[in-house]
């Protein structure tokens, strides 16, 4: 019996039994909500293609249960993968490996590679464990959109596409694992995240960043990602609200995403000033102020510091692609 949610007890047999049929269903990590699939069933894996309409090159991440699972997927396991694992496992941290060739190309999107993942959430590891095997689990957004910290954000990006959505709350990171390459010769992010390249560098010593963010094998890298479909811009606190006052007076209607406190007069959302709080809400924001259809969201800048390189990633490449999606599709 699950221990987390007793009242979501046929919920979680629904999801389980789902799974077992080959289906998707909407999954709680800690990080952003999955839309989960058997990862050795390539016809359930291509549903989640599907569902996301995501491009058939773009590899997916495999959940599982614990380090020892490792060798069901991964070809071999560097001690570099061990010791991360040991280090931040169950956590928001994804292991890219060289892949077994039994593993389904359609996984990997036809790399030689694949993305583990051990999530640190109850109700994802219940499941996993009563599983048994690997879920591929992308995030569970359509192609490009904002990534789901809620169940209702996935019921919102679905709906009766995806019957099944465990609920296990608000993430608590918010913003996507931290990926790093360990099937090179030099480990390597491909991806920022809540771990930091100093956390991984006290594991495993050195770790390259900026090549690998360029690298066209990590969806999350391409530009024109994470994006709602208001035009969004990333402005200091001192232009964000003279853009606000300037199209306010032009009948614009502007709302600003703040550091903080919300500056006098303008219409927004004020997030906490430290990386986590920030990064734990931002998503939600996003979608909370594009869902009031405003001309222009104004995001105010956070520092340019290490310590929120994840969270500007994530803004960069919201501010990139921002008002260029096509409408829903109902
Ligand atoms: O926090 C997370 O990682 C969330 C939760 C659900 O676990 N998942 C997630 O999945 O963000 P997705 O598909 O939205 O992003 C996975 C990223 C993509 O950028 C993908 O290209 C990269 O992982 N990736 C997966 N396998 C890879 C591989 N073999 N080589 C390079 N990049 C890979
Ligand atoms: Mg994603």
């Amino acid at each position: 019996m699950p221990s987390h949610a007793p009242t979501n007890e046929a919920v979680f047999a629904a999801a389980l039994a789902a799974l077992r049929r080959g289906e998707a269903i909407g999954l709680p990590t800690e990080t952003v909500y999955g839309l989960a699939a058997d990862a050795s069933n390539a016809e359930a894996v291509r549903k989640i293609f599907t569902l996301k309409g995501r491009p058939a090159d773009h590899p997916l991440i495999v959940h599982i249960a614990d380090a020892s699972q490792l060798a069901q997927w991964a070809r071999s396991t560097p001690e570099s993968a061990q010791r991360l694992a040991n280090a931040f496992w169950p956590g928001p941290l994804t292991l890219i490996l060289k892949k077994r060739d039994d593993v389904p190309s359609i996984v990997t999107g036809g790399q030689d590679s694949i993305g583990l993942r051990c999530p640190a959430h109850p109700v994802a590891l219940e499941l996993l464990r009563a599983f048994g095997g690997g879920l591929a689990a992308p995030s569970a957004n359509r192609f490009g959109h904002v990534s789901p910290t809620t169940a209702q954000h996935v019921r919102d990006e679905f709906g009766a596409a995806v019957p099944i959505v465990l609920d296990g709350g608000d993430c608590e990171v918010g913003i996507e694992s931290t990926i790093v390459d360990l099937s090179g010769v030099v480990p390597r992010i491909l991806r920022p995240g809540r771990i930091s390249c100093a956390e991984l560098e006290a594991v495993i010593g050195h770790v390259e960043t900026s090549a690998g963010y360029d690298s066209p094998r990590a969806s999350g890298m391409l530009e024109k990602h994470y994006a709602p479909r208001t035009a969004l811009q990333l402005l200091s606190r001192a232009q964000a609200v003279a853009t606000a006052r300037e199209q306010g007076a032009l009948g614009k209607h502007v709302v600003v995403l703040a550091l903080a406190t919300q500056p006098a007069g303008c219409e927004g959302i004020a997030l906490p000033a430290d990386p986590a709080g920030y990064a734990h809400g931002l998503y939600a924001c996003l979608r909370e102020l594009d869902a009031r259809h405003a001309h222009l969201i104004v995001v105010e800048r956070p520092p340019d510091d290490m310590a929120w390189i994840a969270v500007l990633d994530r803004l960069r490449r919201s501010a990139a692609g921002a008002g260029q999606h096509e409408d829903d599709a109902t």
